[in-house]
């Protein structure tokens, strides 16, 4: 029928992860999603180590495609295709995928659709809301942070980005700096809820320079001193000044995501804004964008955040659209580590 099944697999950073996607006319439906995720191996460590999760990949790729086979209640043979994260990544964990991939579809007649990371994530909105092109999506994630128009599932246009640290990694080093666990996003947002962000003055950094660049690394810095300069007259932190801490910094990023997309919408004249990446979890953003969206009189979609993270289920729906645009990849498919949209 017109209806595609694709098998999706991901394993470019520190989730290894399956799903199977039915894709047609009438939409997208997630038949089974399965993440098997590796933070506890890599939580000594306090960031992730590229060969502990390469070989974790290696080690529950297969567990994660018989589950998610399983919960779809399908056979690989009923597969349409195969569609794999082929970059950008750590590469072996990328290299684990593609050659599963290549395996399962090669040993099952199935043809075979690398997947851009990063177009997985963009085209999200169109998974889960059925979003028409062309949209504006802003990508915010712990390696991320890029502004995107995007008008087909190859076409894409950046307008703009962070020129040092994600936002995601700037929360993650100012939950470090202030000894909070990790991720840091979540456990910086939960303390911030009872801060005053008017009582840290905080740079808005790139914000008087035109344009979508944006800058975090400066902001962390400046957390930093701040943090400094209160436990050098007191002696230390107390709660309070943790929680104003926390509120500051995260109403200095959300002004700044939100005047960059601001200001991305304007040029570009999208009539739909979306979101995507562990950083769109974060109300006090979410609110902000939202409120970008609806001065610009843009459409506002922010899909569910087991989807806005990493997953397959969105690198089998992108696989989809690439398989419907033609595109087929056969046993000579590289994983490649960079590989902008
Ligand atoms: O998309 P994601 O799951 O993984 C990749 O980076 O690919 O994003 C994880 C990042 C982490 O840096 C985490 O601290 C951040 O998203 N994050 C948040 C929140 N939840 C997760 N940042 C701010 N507020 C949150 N509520
Ligand atoms: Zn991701």
């Amino acid at each position: 029928g017109d209806r595609l099944t694709i098998l999706g697999l991901e394993s470019s950073c520190d989730d290894t992860a399956a799903a199977v996607v039915q894709q047609g006319a009438g939409g997208a439906d997630i038949l089974s999603s399965v993440v098997l995720g590796q933070g506890d191996l890599h939580a000594a460590f306090g960031g992730v180590v590229p060969e502990i999760a390469a070989r974790a990949h290696a080690e529950k790729l297969d567990l994660a495609v018989r589950r998610a086979l399983e919960d779809a209640g399908l056979a690989l043979g009923e597969m349409d295709a195969v569609a794999v994260t082929a970059g950008p990544g750590l590469i072996g964990g990328v290299l684990a995928g593609v050659m599963l991939a290549k395996g399962l579809a090669a040993g099952a007649g199935l043809p075979l659709v690398g997947v851009n990371h990063l177009a997985a994530h963009a085209l999200t909105p169109r998974l889960t809301d059925g979003l028409a092109y062309p949209y504006l999506m802003l990508l915010v994630s712990g390696g991320h942070c890029q502004l995107l128009e995007v008008r087909g599932p190859e076409d894409f246009t950046r307008l703009g980005g962070t020129i040092d640290d994600a936002p995601g990694e700037a929360f993650d080093k100012v939950a470090r700096l202030l000894g909070l666990p990790q991720p840091g996003g979540p456990a910086v947002e939960r303390e911030a809820a009872a801060g005053d962000p008017a009582r840290v003055p905080l740079p808005r950094p790139l914000l008087d320079k035109p344009g979508c660049a944006m800058s975090f690394s400066g902001l962390k810095t400046a957390v930093l001193r701040q943090r400094d300069r209160r436990v050098a007259a007191q002696g230390g932190l107390t709660r309070g000044d943790r929680a104003d801490l926390c509120a500051a910094f995260q109403a200095a990023v959300a002004e700044v995501l939100a005047e960059k997309t601001r200001r991305a919408l304007a040029e570009s004249g999208m009539p739909a804004l979306a979101v995507a990446g562990g950083v769109a979890a974060n109300a006090t953003i979410r609110a902000a964008l939202q409120r970008v969206a609806a001065e610009a009189g843009a459409a506002w979609v922010a899909p569910p955040l087991e989807l806005c993270t990493d997953n397959a289920a969105i690198v089998a729906y992108a696989g989809a659209e690439l398989y419907r645009a033609g595109r087929r990849d056969g046993p000579e498919l590289a994983a490649r580590p960079r590989w902008p949209l």
